[in-house]
């Protein structure tokens, strides 16, 4: 089966196409991707410094058909060898996840396929699947993009139950809010990745929000407030010290954040008894995040998973992965195709309320 995954929830157009063949004959899932195809607005929204709705969805409009041409090139396929068509539903902003639903049902209507929403936190969770070695279930999913943060135990396809989340702020969010204040670019997770890398380690300590809260949430608005203080008070006037002054502090908020996620990880797998945990989302992106975890798992004897790297941020690849899953596992293409024609999407939805 080949499932056309579509990808409109923010600010990333994708599109790809999924052929579920070396998955059902237990090869390497990664060998099913035929073709893909992506564009970022990411230059289009930062003069705003952040995401414009109705822009993202025009823009959206504007690229599906030219990606969806450029995908199929790429697999060397018809638009009619499409078998199905997997589309995010939620959550995200609902102009853009508008678009995507309305082109994957119109496209399925005509193709006379199915179609079928999707979370898309759980394209998010099972991309790990795609990468060189793969989780086994039941894992944990540390999962860390700019709207969510999340601890998952995903016990099957379909079948996940929520360990604890944050607060508040989302991890991706929190970087971006620093990057803010440390006059960088939106969205700027990478950037201040980078910039922690010049930073001196000892020379601002921040809050770890609720690192002994004996749960498994998290809150991270109080961490962005706190480096807003350090730059009120300490940042320096001197053009020659602001430099090494925003990288300390990029430091300092990278390294609290991190032991955070980390030690609530560490105990997710602990309470659960699961070895494996997979870390997904744009923050997944993190290479401080990916050492500590690295070097906890290992002293700990778990086990730790990632997406391949361009599918840690938004794309069509892990929308068709999702549906074509999802498809198999409820076996829809095996009832007779209803083309319904209405559809509905969910910009705040449950990932938990999707178990089969
Ligand atoms: O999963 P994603 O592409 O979109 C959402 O579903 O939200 O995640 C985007 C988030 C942004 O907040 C971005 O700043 C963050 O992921 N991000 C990073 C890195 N790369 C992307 N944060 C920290 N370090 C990175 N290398
Ligand atoms: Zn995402």
């Amino acid at each position: 089966m080949i499932v056309l995954g579509i990808e409109t929830s923010c600010d990333e157009t994708g599109v790809a196409l999924y052929d579920t063949s070396p998955w059902e004959a237990g090869q390497k899932p990664s060998k099913g991707i035929l073709g893909q195809a992506l564009h970022s607005q990411i230059a289009m929204h930062r003069e705003y410094g952040g995401v414009v709705p109705e822009l993202a969805s025009r823009d959206h409009i504007r690229r599906l058909l030219p990606l969806l041409d450029q995908a199929l090139e790429q697999a060397q396929l018809k638009l009619s060898q499409i078998n199905a068509i997997s589309y995010t539903q939620g959550p995200g902003l609902a102009g853009a996840l508008l678009v995507g639903s309305a082109f994957g049902q119109a496209l399925a209507v005509a193709l006379k396929c199915p179609a079928i929403g999707i979370h898309h936190l759980e394209g998010h969770l099972l991309s790990p699947l795609l990468g060189e070695s793969a989780p086994k279930f039941p894992f944990i999913a540390l999962l860390v993009s700019g709207g969510h943060t999340q601890l998952m135990l995903v016990n099957n396809i379909g079948d996940y139950e929520l360990l604890g989340e944050t607060l508040d702020d989302a991890a991706g969010e929190a970087f971006d809010k620093t990057a803010k204040l440390l006059g960088l670019d939106y969205p700027g997770g990478a950037a201040v990745s980078q910039l922690a890398e010049l930073g001196d380690p000892d020379r601002f300590e921040l809050p770890k929000p609720m690192l002994h809260s004996g749960n498994l949430d998290f809150s991270f608005s109080g961490l962005k407030t706190a480096v807003l203080n350090q730059v009120k008070k300490y940042e320096p006037s001197d053009p020659t010290k602001i430099g090494q002054f925003r990288a300390d502090l990029a430091r300092a908020f990278v390294d609290a954040l991190v032991e955070v996620l980390v030690s609530k990880a560490m105990k997710a797998l602990e309470i659960t008894s699961c070895k494996d945990l997979v870390l997904a989302g744009g923050v997944g992106a993190n290479l401080q995040l990916r050492s500590a975890l690295n070097e906890k798992v290992r002293q700990k004897g778990f086990k730790v998973h990632y997406p391949p790297l361009a599918l840690c941020t938004d794309n069509g690849v892990m929308i068709a992965f999702a549906g074509a899953l999802r498809l198999l596992a409820i076996t829809q293409l095996k009832e007779p195709f209803k083309a319904s024609g209405s559809f509905d999407i969910k910009p705040r939805w449950d990932l938990t309320s999707t178990n089969l």
